[in-house]
């Protein structure tokens, strides 16, 4: 598929058929994301595979809302970033996670990406540190997102040209 085609087809996936995600298909989508730039070339993501349902769902409850596709997907790829390593983990992260989820669509996976970082839980909590307790891993592992990613149960139409808002292009000098 061209580029453009993947980047029109991409669409949040939020429900999956029963059909695992195969480990050749995930090989990919993690390449992508270890070959994502990163400020300085100073590399701070890590990327956490889960499979275990029982994890998916503790994972699933790490926010108040909008996280309940992680409990159905079949496997989830938590992005953080090691704040010692870079101040730049923010942006490092959301770069590897949109070439993740890119690759998930030429792959023909399902994938959407959930929100952690700057949310909370349904007690007020933190979702970032509710990760990290899950995770069992260090504050500066900081937690951008998690992409769920699994065999899409139907098709969502892409996104089309005619969409393309070309008023938010400021040709001013
Ligand atoms: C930074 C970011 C955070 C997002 N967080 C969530 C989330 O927590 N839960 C969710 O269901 N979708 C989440 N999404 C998906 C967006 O809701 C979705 O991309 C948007 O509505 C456009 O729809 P589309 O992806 O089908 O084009 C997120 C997307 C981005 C880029």
């Amino acid at each position: 598929m061209e580029l453009l085609d993947i980047i029109l087809k991409r669409r949040s996936v939020r429900k999956y058929t029963t059909e695992p995600v195969s480990e050749d298909k995930l090989e990919k989508i993690l390449q992508a994301g270890l070959l994502a730039p990163t400020s300085q070339n100073r590399k701070p993501c890590e990327f956490y595979v889960i499979r275990d349902k029982a994890v998916l769902k503790e994972l699933s409850k790490a926010k108040k809302m909008g996280a309940g596709m992680l409990s159905e997907c079949n496997v989830a790829i938590v992005v953080s970033g090691d704040s010692n390593k870079a101040d730049t983990w923010v942006e490092d992260c959301s770069i590897a996670m949109s070439y993740m989820n890119l690759m998930a669509v030429e792959q023909g996976v399902g994938c959407c990406w959930c929100q952690m970082h700057l949310r909370s839980s349904v007690h007020g909590k933190d979702a970032e540190m509710n990760v990290r307790e899950i995770l069992s891993v260090p504050g500066n592992y900081r937690i951008v997102g998690i992409l769920a990613l699994g065999m899409p149960e139907k098709e969502i139409k892409s996104h089309r040209l005619d969409e393309v808002d070309f008023s938010k292009v400021h040709r001013q000098f």
